[in-house]
């Protein structure tokens, strides 16, 4: 079957002007961008609305994890700022993300906003084996990515954030409409940066993924644009 997956450009910055320029760049081949923790600390909310008149739609990867009450109010207000999808951490239970998806759905019929997909973390993959021992959990962390990845989908989720190797085995128990999104991407003789156990984009795509978050392989290319290119080139399947 034939897979057709987006590229997402991770806006890993603290500079309003610096994302400004990347989207002014990369607008006419990519159409979602990734604001993190970085950029929108730094800048504030204010970013998605300037990105947003650009032509940018937004992931806005703030990974909410809190008392269900203030996720869901959290995450509404960011389906008001208008994002395309948002992120919330599934280690905070399935009534933390189950409020946040009905708060979510609630605010935009209310508004007549689009729903954003809402997304969940299941678990950083800056986390191994050993973290895990040492949180007092017994699993390995493949095991523990598709408990709360079922979690997450039974709660109203529409997908799941994911490295590269989980996807297979997420997409082979979640389904095909579960949305899966990975980082970790890195083209073919590129540099690793500080990413372990990436995929290809092409590879990516193969094992399952919707959604590929790249940051640094184009936003620190010489030519940023010739680099989003050739990324796209390698995803048509
Ligand atoms: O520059 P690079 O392509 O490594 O950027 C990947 C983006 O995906 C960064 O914004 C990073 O924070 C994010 N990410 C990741 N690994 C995860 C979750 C998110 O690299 N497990």
């Amino acid at each position: 079957m034939k897979r057709r997956a987006e590229l997402i450009v991770a806006l890993d910055t603290a500079s309003r002007d610096r994302a400004l320029g990347l989207v002014r760049t990369l607008r006419g081949q990519i159409s979602l961008f990734k604001v993190g923790l970085e950029l929108y600390t730094a800048v504030g909310p204010s970013i998605v609305k300037d990105l947003k008149d650009l032509g940018a739609e937004i992931f806005l990867d703030l990974k909410y994890h809190d008392i269900p009450n203030t996720v869901a109010r959290a995450s509404a207000e960011a389906a008001r700022l208008g994002v395309s999808m948002l992120d919330v951490h599934l280690s905070g239970g399935a009534t933390m993300v189950r409020r946040a998806v009905d708060e979510v759905e609630a605010v935009c019929s209310l508004n007549r906003i689009q729903r954003p997909v809402l997304l969940g973390i299941t678990l950083l993959t800056s986390l191994g084996e050993e973290s895990l021992a040492s949180l007092g959990l017994q699993r390995t962390p493949l095991e523990q990515v598709l408990t709360l990845a079922a979690l997450g989908k039974d709660a109203g989720l529409d997908g799941v954030v994911a490295s590269p190797r989980e996807l297979a085995a997420l997409r082979s128990k979640l389904g095909p409409d579960f949305i899966l999104v990975t980082p970790g991407i890195r083209p073919e003789g590129s540099s690793a940066d500080d990413q372990s156990r990436t995929l290809t984009p092409r590879e990516a795509v193969e094992a399952g993924a919707d959604y590929l978050v790249v940051g640094r392989p184009i936003t620190g290319a010489e030519n940023p644009s010739l680099a989003a290119r050739e990324i796209l080139r390698a995803i048509i399947l």
